[in-house]
């Protein structure tokens, strides 16, 4: 959209263009020229590196041995040439590079769009003082927000409390007089998400939290009951959630998987290896459950959403 005035919005601008003038003097090594001018008007401009065989470092096929590369494609021909990249590749470089560079911007608008509130900040860094609660970010936040709302959700399921953020999100787009029923097992992450309800406005009648291991307070929840059910909290349970999500669910609801690629944006740390295998499990199952349509976002570290069959016909 601003692009094609040629103009940052105004904010975005005032922030962002010192970075741009900075990246004014960086050479690209694919052009040997400085950066080109679409480039230029990223602010947030990522240095794209080229490997040995002249492919993007970060691109796909270049980590690839050149037997996996796509056949009969140049890109499965390694260059041999100490000269370096010809013309046309330099030209498909650069024209790469633009592609990254807007990318980055892009996202970084994204992430501005959404800004979190006094409240939102304050449960965050309760968050960050507490440990082990890491809160959902502003995106995925906002996506929270936005599911709840389009499905005018009565009544939801929150495994993993922490210290509200994630709540505050949900009960933002749910109805008026709706309750958000969120299980954690640390008292000290509820009393502080408890807290940080209030200071968004919502009164105790629109939460239930409820201590205990999620997989012990679950099937004390009645079946079909649910519009959504969003799931951050045991990362090797993801399975056992996703059993308790298709039963608490009503048709046409909604369960949701925070963080379910590798990734550690947000996050206070990696996945471990056992807990990788237990989101690549999840992600198979939500995608093979006929009873299930499946959707991956690129949100986080991939937020796993999947509407229960059987709603509106
Ligand atoms: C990533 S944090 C949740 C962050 C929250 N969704 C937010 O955005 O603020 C995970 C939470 O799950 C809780 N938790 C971890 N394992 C649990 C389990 N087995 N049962 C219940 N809660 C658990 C932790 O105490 C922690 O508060």
């Amino acid at each position: 959209m601003f692009r094609r005035s040629g103009r940052w919005p105004r904010a975005f601008a005032a922030r962002e263009l010192p970075r741009r003038r900075r990246c004014r003097n960086w050479i690209f090594p694919a052009t040997g020229r400085s950066t080109p001018r679409l480039a230029l008007d990223a602010p947030s401009l990522p240095f794209a590196p080229v490997n040995a065989q002249g492919y993007l470092a970060s691109s796909r096929i270049a980590g690839l041995p050149a037997r996996l590369r796509p056949e009969g494609s140049k890109a499965s021909q390694p260059r041999t040439s100490k000269a370096g990249p010809g013309r046309r590749t330099r030209r498909r470089l650069a024209s790469a590079e633009v592609l990254i560079s807007i990318s980055a911007a892009t996202l970084a608008y994204i992430d501005d769009f959404l800004p979190e509130d006094d409240a939102l900040i304050s449960a965050r860094r309760n968050a960050a003082e507490v440990g082990g609660a890491a809160p959902v970010s502003p995106l995925t936040g906002g996506t929270l927000r936005f599911i709840a709302a389009a499905i005018g959700a009565r009544s939801v399921v929150e495994i993993g409390t922490g210290c509200g953020t994630s709540g505050i999100w949900l009960l933002r787009g749910m109805r008026p007089g709706s309750v958000l029923t969120t299980v954690d097992s640390e008292p000290e992450h509820q009393r502080l998400a408890r807290a940080a309800y209030l200071a968004a406005g919502f009164p105790p009648s629109r939460y239930r939290l409820i201590g205990g291991l999620a997989l012990e307070v679950l099937p004390r929840l009645a079946d079909n009951a649910y519009d959504m059910v969003f799931c951050d909290a045991d990362r090797l349970e993801l399975s056992a959630y996703l059993a308790s999500a298709l039963r608490l669910l009503r048709p046409g609801g909604i369960v949701l998987f925070n963080s379910v690629l590798p990734g550690s944006a947000g996050t206070e740390r990696l996945p471990t290896d056992a807990e990788a295998a237990a989101a690549a499990e999840v992600r198979e199952q939500v995608r093979a459950d006929e009873r299930l349509t499946p959707l991956l976002l690129p949100i986080g570290n991939g937020l796993l959403a999947a509407a229960r069959h059987g709603g509106s016909s």
